[in-house]
């Protein structure tokens, strides 16, 4: 089908979309809102709905402390959920826990006290990685007296391999990136780049909250040794639902963490005098885990794994490469530019526009029942849900969005930005 810009277009991409039943698995209350925001806080599916109320009244309303007989198992098995049917990961090196800024704060550490006995103390990471990320690096850096050297990233196309080269030698104990970038959804080629970082003998931890559950993710084959992700964007498992982490096999026995809790203890019910790390994977845990969010994890990676990644991913590339085209056809003339990488494989499934009055545009598409969000300095980030996203709702939020800025009707709202963006 050739791109067209009428609206039937949209409906005949529709009428071929081979996962468009799935939009009924999710909770759809208002008919009328365009939700442009699933990698911020994804959608939420019948099934974990059902799945908590269940594990509230049952588990634990009826089971109480009992039903941690079968809770405990839980981290790892939401883990071989995201495992198998999202990140590539061979059973045993995956685990749901904590949140993504503990598990960082974990494996850096981790990496960066094994490296430290071969004389490396560096830590790279870019400067325009998520906030996170950065300031967790920094203060593992700082604690334990190592280098944080800053790549510079270009905003809107990414880590360039050169850039990262060049940063690179043999005090490097650790390069920790985005897989897919927060702001301009940015894609890195893990493979080649951890292929980089380990010929300079340091360890490759990715970030993954951008794509896990949008692109498909081969933690295993690219031959990277760990890694972070949330759940609450792509996997839809709610707001504060637990991270997950991955520890490569081979590296789980040479690795400590430093939060040495009793859930990773050997013998956790034994109540030891000290520690004894668990073997495996299990030596990632810290506390109790959340066990309602959890489940949910578990619910919304067994839902992506129905619907396939790879599919889920053809369709993120469809939906952003007709936004971006529509974006070419109307939006060009009235202000905006891309800022977003405009080769549809070197972008995750969101993409960003720049405009001078992107904040006001981002809260009058609210208003419009359009729900994307701002980033700074001067982004309107869409972020489509695959799973759920017609194409028609890109139309018509594109459509939106082209009569807001035309008409200038968003200039009534403050220019001040709201405490959340
Ligand atoms: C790339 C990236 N890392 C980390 C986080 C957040 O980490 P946490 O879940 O610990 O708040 C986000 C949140 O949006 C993110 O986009």
């Amino acid at each position: 089908m050739m791109f067209s810009a009428d609206r039937s277009y949209a409906e005949s991409l529709d009428a071929a979309d081979e996962l468009a039943a799935f939009r009924d698995r999710f909770i759809r209350p208002d008919h009328e809102l365009i939700y442009l925001d699933g990698n911020s806080l994804g959608p939420l599916p019948f099934r974990t709905q059902a799945r908590i109320a269940e594990v509230v009244d049952q588990d634990w309303g009826v089971g109480l402390v009992r039903s941690w007989d079968s809770w405990i198992e839980l981290p790892r098995q939401a883990g071989e959920m995201v495992a198998e049917h999202l990140v590539g990961a061979a059973p045993g090196q995956v685990l749901v826990c904590d949140s993504v800024t503990i598990n960082l704060y974990k494996l850096a550490c981790a990496a960066l006290d094994v490296q430290a006995g071969q004389g490396r103390n560096v830590i790279i990471t870019d400067d325009d990685n998520f906030p996170t990320d950065r300031y967790v690096l920094e203060g593992v850096a700082a604690q334990r007296g190592a280098e944080l050297r800053l790549v510079h990233t270009d905003m809107d196309h990414g880590i360039s391999e050169q850039a990262l080269a060049a940063a690179l030698d043999d005090r490097v104990a650790l390069v920790s990136l985005s897989h897919v970038a927060y702001r301009s959804g940015a894609l890195a080629d893990m493979a080649r780049l951890t292929e980089r970082i380990h010929a300079a003998g340091a360890f490759a931890l990715w970030d993954l909250c951008h794509s896990v559950g949008s692109v498909p993710v081969e933690l295993d084959a690219s031959g990277a040794d760990l890694a972070i992700g949330c759940t609450y964007k792509y996997v839809n498992a709610g707001p504060g639902a637990p991270a997950f982490l991955y520890v490569r096999g081979e590296l789980q026995e040479r690795l400590r963490q430093p939060i040495w809790g009793w859930f990773s203890q050997r013998d956790q019910f034994g109540m030891g005098p000290s520690y004894d790390p668990a073997p495996g994977i299990d030596q990632f845990l810290t506390g109790t885990p959340n066990i309602i969010g959890t489940v949910a994890v578990e619910e919304g990676a067994r839902l992506l794994g129905e619907a396939g990644i790879a599919k889920l991913r053809e369709k993120g590339v469809a939906l952003t490469s007709y936004l971006v085209a529509l974006a070419d056809d109307w939006l060009a003339p009235l202000g905006f530019a891309l800022a977003s990488p405009r080769e549809a494989e070197r972008r995750g499934a969101h993409v960003s526009l720049r405009h001078d009055d992107a904040w006001q545009i981002s809260q009058a598409l609210i208003r419009e029942k359009v729900v994307g969000d701002y980033r700074t300095p001067d982004r309107v980030r869409l972020g489509p849900v695959p799973i759920t996203t017609r194409f028609i709702d890109i139309w018509d939020a594109m459509d939106k969005l082209r009569r807001i800025a035309a008409d200038r009707s968003y200039e009534d709202i403050p220019a001040d930005q709201a405490r959340v963006t």
